[in-house]
């Protein structure tokens, strides 16, 4: 993680980031360096010589004067005010393009406390590297930005070092998640994803539970279970829980529950070699939600959170479930396996489950949200950027939406259609694991709805695409794991907390 700080000195020896923008009509750039006065004649002739475009992810450098070097990093169109996730993603490709170096201070146009936030929000989460697998390689690499200074008058202002106290914690886990979902099944497994977050978990305020897999046999966990008897890792289920402090009002309870398949083969559905490797991804929402309560431990929010991270791994042997093969989900549903691929909903039934008897026990939950690399036909659905959201409550749904538009990523709505429902039943079972292959996404999120109460306000996250980037990295968006789900579910406990 690199280090940040606040600076209202203008005198500034370190390479310096700064934004440029371009005006739509007289194509004119202009610099955007928020409060830092600047020179921008020679820069702007140059950006025209460069045949400059200022669009997002153009990050040019320029040797400086006064500065060491001169990083523009593009803003798009000029405005008044730039988004967040303008200056967030501004941010990041300028970190990005600077690894290798030890420090750089960012002059980017912040007009306020929350665009400082963004900025610093960006700057941290786009200095990402994972090289700890690298052997000989690794002195030829750049490790990423150590250093952020970020220019502001406000510097020395308490609200401006809260912020940046906000966005340490905010990138430090989400590091954390990436480095988990790019970490390869050889290096973790549903035992070593547990002993991680114990560790983690360690002289803070959130408890570990890890269950064995005899013990989770002899509970009824069928789902974990039956994904998880193929393979030599045998599964578990880590229950992560945090309590706030005692204060006047009982505090909103919500429960986290996260797909933890550290490496889907499909099962005796085997799936084609061809792109296979990327299925060590699918752990990032079990990643992703016991982050998330560690950063909103860390961050002290008045809301009381448990996460479930049921952890398998779906391989290919004698023992692993066939096809037909009826197991039974806690509680008592039984399923119907006809594809051993359709694995994530077996766990995250069973969790679920869980998750709200554990969640009435303690006064009642206020919602259940699960997060899940759940399905091709998400990524075929909204690509690779967009992740979906399904719930049985559009009031908690919207919620989240509009939450998750100031976080910056990206989230849409999608429906349950009730017609769907019927090409889950089996003629065996309560409910089969597959459905229609048409609407594959919402079939999914239909047959995690049988696990849950009508009255449980419930969303379901399917971040098949966004979780794991295998194209070009772009703002703060590494190659590899990318710790979506992280931010908007800090969000979300930071908005139930000042309600
Ligand atoms: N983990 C996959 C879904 C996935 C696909 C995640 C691509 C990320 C990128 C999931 O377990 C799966 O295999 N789903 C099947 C379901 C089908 C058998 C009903 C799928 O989407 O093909
Ligand atoms: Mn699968
Ligand atoms: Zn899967």
């Amino acid at each position: 993680m690199p280090s940040i700080n606040a600076t209202d000195s203008s005198a500034i020896n370190d390479v310096l980031v700064i934004g440029f923008a371009r005006d739509k009509k007289s194509k004119k750039f202009s610099l955007e360096t928020g409060d830092l006065a600047f020179d921008a004649a020679a820069v702007i002739e140059a950006l025209d010589d460069l045949g400059a475009t200022a669009a997002a992810d153009e990050v040019i450098k320029l040797p400086g004067s006064a500065t060491k070097l001169v990083v523009l990093t593009g803003l798009g169109q000029t405005q008044k005010n730039y988004a967040h996730e303008t200056l967030r993603r501004a941010a990041g490709a300028a970190a990005r393009a600077l690894s290798g170096h030890s420090s750089a201070t960012f002059a980017l146009p912040a007009n306020s406390l929350s665009e400082f936030s963004a900025v610093a929000e960006g700057a941290l989460l786009g200095a990402y590297a994972f090289d700890e697998f690298r052997g000989t390689s690794k002195s030829d690499r750049k490790p990423a930005l150590k250093k952020i200074n970020l220019h502001s008058k406000n510097a020395k202002k308490s609200e401006y070092s809260k912020a940046l106290k906000r966005a340490e914690i905010i990138a430090k886990y989400t590091h954390i998640v990436r480095d988990l979902i790019n970490t390869p099944p050889s290096h973790l497994t549903p035992d070593s994803f547990c002993q991680r977050f114990k560790k983690l978990s360690t002289g803070t305020k959130v408890k570990v539970e890890i269950l064995k897999d005899d013990q989770l046999r002899k509970l009824g966990y069928g789902g974990i279970i039956g994904v998880g008897q193929g393979s030599a890792n045998k599964p578990r289920l880590l229950h992560l829980s945090y309590t706030p402090k005692k204060s006047g009002k009982k505090p909103l309870r919500y429960a986290l529950v996260g797909k933890g398949i550290t490496f889907d083969t499909g099962g005796l559905a085997l799936k084609p070699a061809q792109g296979m490797e990327a299925m060590k991804s699918d752990m990032s929402g079990a990643a992703a939600v016991s982050a998330a309560i560690l950063a909103i431990a860390e961050l002290n929010l008045p809301v009381a959170i448990d996460a479930w991270a049921p952890l398998a791994e779906n391989m290919v042997s004698d023992t692993a479930t066939r096809p037909s093969d009826i197991i039974t989900i806690y509680g008592g549903k039984t399923v119907e396996v006809l594809n051993p691929d359709a694995e994530g909903r077996l766990v995250l039934a069973d969790a679920m489950m869980k998750a709200a008897e554990v969640g009435a026990k303690a006064g009642g939950l206020d919602g259940l949200i699960d997060v899940a690399t759940l399905t091709g036909a998400q990524v075929v659905a909204l690509g690779t950027r967009t992740s979906a959201v399904m719930t049985n409550n559009p009031e908690f749904s919207e919620r989240f939406l509009q939450i998750a538009d100031g976080t910056g990523e990206q989230f849409w709505p999608m429906p349950l259609p009730e017609e769907l429902r019927a090409s889950l039943d089996s003629p065996v079972a309560d409910i089969a694991n597959i459905g229609d292959r048409m609407g594959g996404m919402l079939v999914a999120g239909l047959f995690l709805k049988e696990f849950v109460a009508p009255e449980l306000p419930w969303l379901h996250l399917d971040i098949a695409g966004p979780a794991y980037n295998d194209g070009k990295p772009h703002g703060y968006t590494p190659v590899g794991g990318t710790g979506v789900a992280l931010r908007t579910l800090v969000a979300l406990a930071e908005s139930a907390a000042g309600r």
